[in-house]
């Protein structure tokens, strides 16, 4: 594994990028961190390290404590309201259209990809400005949750049934449509880059794992080591708004490069 503190691709990678027909781009609560979005386990800002997910982010904890964890969901969601896409979201969106093939599988829930352009996106745990049954699952509209005064409202389809928030909770499974479209990317993907995660969460740990055993070249982005950080064949030790337009450019320079090359 190469590591690099600048933000230049070494040229092999920048070869098989140029070369790829099908990127996959995973990506974790780093990726929102520049948009004011805090992440789970930064020691000093992380959402974990001032909340344990067992008293928010289980269903037990819904069950025991539905207006606490509502509340807090809430508030997740005002701050969600006010944030923007970052150069990276937008580096992103402009690297698909200079590949054939971009596929963003994120564990964000914020839905920054999509405000930044991207439309290739999958939603590994869910979406935080959605709601749903807490019983039947099936989505909650945004007028039947402003209509309603309680904390949390109740569900249109079953008695018993509350809103909840469209995410996914430790404990549970993810959207398994989802999931397999993520493991069908990871299958046939042949460059693969992971950025802003801790690699610790699964499934979508192992997705660059799989796409690096069927044959992808593997790429980091992340300011610290990870338990991905060695299968990587090359590490960018910076921010995600740093490097993914950094990115950007040398793809748009190698890009044109093979343009202009003469062919036989
Ligand atoms: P974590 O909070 O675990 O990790 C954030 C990662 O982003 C760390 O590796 C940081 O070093 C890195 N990072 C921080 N700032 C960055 C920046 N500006 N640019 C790039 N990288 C940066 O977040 P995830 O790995 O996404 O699950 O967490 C995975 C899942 O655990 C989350 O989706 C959530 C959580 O519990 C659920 O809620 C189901």
């Amino acid at each position: 594994m190469k590591e690099t503190n600048g933000n230049l691709l070494s040229s092999q990678l920048l070869a098989q990028l140029t070369e790829a027909r099908h990127v996959l781009v995973l990506t974790g609560a780093g990726m929102s961190a520049e948009s004011g979005i805090p992440t789970f386990r930064d020691a000093q800002s992380g959402i974990w390290g001032k909340f344990r997910p067992e008293d928010l982010a289980t269903p037990e904890a819904f069950e025991a404590n539905p207006s606490r964890v509502w509340e807090w969901y809430q508030e997740r969601r005002s701050k969600v309201l006010t944030v923007r896409p970052h150069a990276g979201h937008r580096a992103l969106a402009a690297i698909a259209s200079l590949v054939p093939e971009l596929t963003i599988v994120t564990q964000n829930v914020d839905g920054l990809h999509q405000l930044a352009g991207s439309d290739n996106v999958a939603e590994l745990h869910g979406n935080i400005m959605r709601s749903k049954c807490s019983i039947s699952h099936r989505p909650i509209s945004a007028e039947w949750l402003s209509d309603s005064s309680h904390s949390p409202p109740r569900s249109p389809y079953v008695s018993k049934g509350l809103a909840r928030p469209d995410v996914v909770w430790f404990g549970e499974v993810l959207p398994q449509n989802v999931l397999q479209a993520a493991m069908d990317s990871a299958l046939r993907c042949d460059f693969c880059i992971s950025v802003g995660t801790t690699s610790l969460v699964q499934p979508a740990a192992s997705l660059p794992l799989m796409a690096l055993e069927h044959g992808a070249s593997l790429l980091e982005i992340n300011p610290r080591e990870t338990p991905l950080s060695p299968h990587a064949g090359q590490c960018l030790r910076g921010t995600a708004a740093e490097v993914l337009p950094a990115l950007l450019a040398q793809l748009r320079a190698s890009k044109k490069d093979l343009d202009q090359r003469p062919r036989l």
